[in-house]
């Protein structure tokens, strides 16, 4: 017997589950959802009345919110009392890889999936379907099933409280979060219970074709969003390691990814050469693939996972060692104008972004860096670098006349940040950065100044035609 599903409760409000419930809710308005978490600022600023307060930035989630918000949509602190009146649960909590520990670098830290999961014991009043939502290890339906059946079960009976577990990976892509829970390529169910996966499908099925939702086994399902993403960050390793070798032979990368890109067995899809893969999930699923294939001795397997990420990190440091190189071999006191700071553009998100690796290397090499991003918060900049921002650097114009290095500054304007710079670099392919007029920036620059694009967005003409130094990833034409 399938449940028809009236009120669901999320844990978690981050990036995965405040979309993604936003769109559950516009989709489903005869739904209650109530999206819970721990942390009050965060529930507080999802409750904002201006909406350019919301925690994340995501086209189209504004206008998603202002439909649904106090309507059937809730953010709240009230965990306990959100699942007692659920009857189903998404957990979308975060799963950082471990520090510390046994399966440390590797392994994903669950104790918050494992707390979400006695909650949802701890408050349960009927028969409640508990569905991962987070991106987890395979096999973690069966700790999640363990903590949920052990919790004291005369109380449960007393509530009448009984489980079904399933897996329901997330696979929306940040910066365009919102039409792709709109217009899923699939859903994937996986699970044990018929009735449960059928009452999760008919959620799905208010706007997504039936033959895009797939029931699997809900081991299938879990390896399924790992395997996902390793695909996905292998091909942007792949087309990297293929520019590094353009760059080294007069080829273009953009040119052999076309040409490989036209075989539809390879697709035209992810063969953009970067500055190196970025965000919350790539690394710390291959991280977690390779965990897995190390547990159960497929040491091959592991290995063979592992140089995707390890092929990613040696890109970063490639970007930094080669802008110093250009720069006749020290960036000590020389200012870098660093434009995007985001992993991808179309996010506030900094997880993991390259500009992250890329920006501590030329800060301990000594360089002044002026960083640009229209949506990430400089305080956000402060934490990942580990540093804190030197604000009066704005105020200097004459930057390379004082004795400084190794220090950075928010720059809201871009054409004040190009200001006496000695480079350039754009990290972040945020569309405005492809606007720039670079007979503006010419003026505006210490010469000889280079530009490094590493995201392909800029006209190499342009940029050389104003009597600038060009360089892109994967390009061995460059003057
Ligand atoms: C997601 C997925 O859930 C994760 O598995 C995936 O691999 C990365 O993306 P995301 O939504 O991006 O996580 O994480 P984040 O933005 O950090 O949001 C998680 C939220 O859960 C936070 O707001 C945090 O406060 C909340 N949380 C965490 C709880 O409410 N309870 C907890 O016990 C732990
Ligand atoms: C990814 C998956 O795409 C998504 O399905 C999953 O649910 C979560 O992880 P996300 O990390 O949000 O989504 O963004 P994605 O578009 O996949 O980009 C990841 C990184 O790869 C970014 O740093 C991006 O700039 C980089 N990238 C992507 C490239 O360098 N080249 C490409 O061709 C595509």
């Amino acid at each position: 017997m399938k449940i028809p599903i009236k009120n669901i409760c999320c844990i978690g409000a981050g990036y995965v589950g405040g979309p993604t419930m936003a769109v559950l809710a516009y989709k489903c308005p005869q739904i209650t959802i109530n999206v819970v978490d721990v942390n009050q600022n965060r529930i507080d600023s999802w409750n904002s009345q201006d909406l350019s307060k919301l925690p994340i930035f995501e086209p189209g989630l504004k206008e998603i919110i202002t439909k649904t918000r106090n309507k059937n949509l809730f953010f709240s602190i009230h965990i306990g009392e959100c699942i007692a009146n659920a009857d189903m649960v998404f957990i979308s909590v975060n799963t950082p890889t471990k520090t510390k520990g046994l399966g440390a670098g590797k392994a994903s830290d669950l104790k918050w999936v494992e707390a979400s999961a006695r909650q949802v014991a701890l408050h349960a009043k009927a028969h409640t379907i508990v569905v991962e939502k987070s991106t987890l290890p395979v096999r973690t339906a069966e700790v999640v099933t363990k903590i949920l059946k052990s919790s004291n079960n005369y109380e449960n009976l007393k509530r009448k409280s009984s489980f079904d577990i399933l897996s329901n990976p997330e696979f929306l892509s940040e910066g365009s979060a919102i039409d792709d829970l709109f217009n899923p390529d699939r859903v994937l169910i996986g699970g044990e219970s018929q009735d449960a996966m059928n009452s999760l499908g008919e959620i799905y099925k208010n706007w997504v074709p039936e033959e895009k939702i797939l029931y699997t086994n809900i081991w299938s399902s879990e390896l399924a969003k790992l395997t996902a993403n390793a695909f996905l960050a292998q091909r942007i390793s792949s087309i990297n390691a293929i520019g590094a070798l353009c760059e080294a032979t007069g080829a273009d990368v953009r040119e052999v990814a076309r040409a490989i890109g036209t075989d539809s067995r390879i697709g035209s899809k992810f063969l953009n050469s970067g500055p190196g893969f970025g965000g919350s999930c790539f690394k710390k699923d291959i991280l977690n693939l390779v965990y897995l294939a190390d547990y159960y001795g497929l040491k091959e397997v592991a290995n063979f996972w592992e140089e995707v990420v390890k092929l990613n990190d040696w890109h970063q440091h490639r970007i930094s060692r080669l802008i110093i190189k250009k720069l006749f071999g020290t960036v000590s006191g020389k200012k870098i104008c660093i434009l995007g700071f985001s992993f991808k553009s179309n996010t506030n998100d900094t997880r993991e972004s390259a500009a992250i690796n890329i920006c501590r290397d030329l800060i301990e090499e000594g360089a002044i860096l002026f960083i640009n991003d229209p949506k990430v918060e400089p305080k956000q900049i402060a934490i990942d670098l580990n540093k804190d921002e030197y604000k009066e650097l704005k105020d200097i114009n004459k930057i390379q006349l004082l004795n400084v290095e190794g220090l950075w500054c928010f720059e809201e304007n871009i054409y004040n940040a190009f200001e006496n710079a000695d480079a350039i670099v754009v990290l972040t392919e945020w569309h405005e950065y492809s606007l720039i007029d670079w007979g503006i920036a010419s003026r505006k620059v210490r010469k000889p100044c280079f530009i490094f694009d590493s995201r392909s967005i800029l006209v190499k003409e342009d940029i050389v035609k104003n009597d600038l130094n060009f360089w892109r990833v994967g390009d061995g034409n460059c003057p």
